[in-house]
């Protein structure tokens, strides 16, 4: 195991966090830049791709189906195999950490006639699967797995349409079944429970797929056409974002600049939670950057409160519960999280790792079965705490050690490189500057 000192006792408690910061790229949708345009024909540029582990298993894993994509740095060039165009892959395919890789391409690989296997990470090897394998049997694909767990083998078949409603809002079985239901004969129709992010359904309506979306349901007529490639530029991660968000709320002395930043409605609750728990945000320049919504945010020092959040705001903040719940845990008063049981299939089991090492720190934090309770507390005090192999606690413990008293030391640290491989340089010169 891995030990790294995120934050030290030697930084003086009245240092400011000063300055301006650039998210790396959206994770999201670095995945589906390249899954999404393997699929078409001809070639396509990506621009600021995020260079982070969990796009690089995605990318491996489509070069192993014979895909042929260069990369320097964030810029890609990727020639799409077309819809039938893919390799039977001479080994098993390693989606390492990421959920994405694994359900994303499932679905990809349901709709090849030749059988693979791809596995994960310890982490991922222990998610559940079957709520990709359901649909995509369904569809016709033959699918094996033990317990509903990777290693999956699939042996893809002619796929027909079907009408789905999704037992949980989850935007990679969404885009799972999108990505077979291309290949199928007959429509696809798929209901959500709750809006999940949509960056699938933009970019496949970009690239000429027959895709509606009418309030929760979405529609896709397959055609015997390929989809086109697509040139995009990859907007900043909220996601990221969002450390530099809380870190600038609560703190007593701060004014951060996040330049950038992807700003789609299925993705950007955490403004909304911090507006609402109080939070200076000042949001400017909107554009689009291709198919997404894209501005920068400053955030102040702010005094911020407790407030409830519901599941129905769930799947906009998902990825950012551990974060909201460091603004809670120095907010005055009460805030409560329901709603949020998926936080326990994640890369970790986000309630009980987030509700311990946030106790670690001197937290008021208890666990519900679906979230958790947090009583603002003055102060929170520097401790060890670990990120248990999570990038994202990682991150929210860093931020909690940026305001806490005395040092704070994380380890298995480098659990940031799953998504945000600068984080500790950002924190060295927001720091600094
Ligand atoms: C993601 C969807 C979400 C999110 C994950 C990335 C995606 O997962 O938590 O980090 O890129 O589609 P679920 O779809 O399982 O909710």
């Amino acid at each position: 195991m891995k030990s790294f000192v995120g934050w030290a006792a030697s930084r003086p408690s009245h240092a400011g966090l000063k300055g301006e910061i650039t998210p790396p790229a959206d994770k999201s949708i670095s995945h589906r830049s390249l899954i999404l345009n393997s699929l078409a024909e001809g070639t396509a540029q990506i621009s600021n791709f995020l260079p982070a582990e969990d796009c690089l298993s995605t990318l491996s894993c489509l070069q192993s189906l014979g895909v042929k994509i260069e990369r320097n740095g964030g810029e890609v060039s990727i020639t799409g195999a077309g819809k039938k165009g893919f390799e039977a892959p001479a080994k098993t395919l390693d989606a390492g950490n990421s959920g994405t890789t694994m359900r994303l391409m499932t679905g990809l690989l349901s709709a090849c006639r030749f059988t693979s296997t791809i596995t994960g990470d310890e982490s991922l090897r222990s998610r559940p699967m079957g709520r990709v394998i359901e649909p995509l049997s369904l569809m016709g694909a033959s699918i094996s797995a033990q317990g509903n767990k990777a290693p999956l083998t699939i042996t893809g078949e002619d796929l027909h349409g079907i009408n789905y409603r999704l037992p949980v809002a989850s935007a990679q079985v969404k885009s799972a079944i999108l990505l077979a239901a291309l290949s199928a004969k007959g429509k696809t129709v798929i209901e959500e429970p709750i809006a999940s992010r949509d960056h699938t359904e933009r970019m496949l309506r970009a690239m000429g797929a027959n895709l509606k979306s009418e309030g929760l349901i979405i529609t896709l007529t397959p055609s015997s056409a390929n989809l086109r490639p697509l040139n995009l530029r990859v907007p900043g991660d909220i996601s990221s974002a969002a450390f530099w968000m809380v870190a600038g709320a609560i703190h007593p002395d701060a004014r951060i600049r996040i330049s950038n930043v992807g700003t789609n409605p299925t993705r950007n609750g955490i403004i909304e939670v911090l507006q609402s728990m109080g939070a200076g945000i000042i949001i400017e320049n909107h554009r689009a950057e291709g198919e997404e919504p894209v501005a920068e945010l400053t955030i102040e020092s702010s005094s911020l409160k407790g407030i409830e959040i519901g599941e129905d705001i769930i799947p906009r903040i998902i990825d950012e519960i551990p974060v909201i719940a460091v603004a809670a845990s120095v907010a005055r008063g009460k805030t409560t999280i329901r709603g949020a049981s998926e936080l326990r299939v994640k890369e970790s089991d986000r309630i009980s790792t987030t509700v311990a090492e946030l106790s670690k720190l001197g937290a008021r934090i208890e666990e519900l079965p679906d979230g958790m309770v947090i009583h603002g507390v003055a102060k929170l005090i520097g401790s060890r705490c670990e990120s248990h192999g999570d990038h994202r606690l990682a991150m929210s413990l860093a931020v909690a050690g940026l305001i806490a008293r005395g040092e704070t030391i994380i380890s298995s640290a480098e659990a940031v490189n799953i998504s945000y491989p600068g984080f500790w340089d950002d924190l060295e010169k927001i720091t600094n500057d």
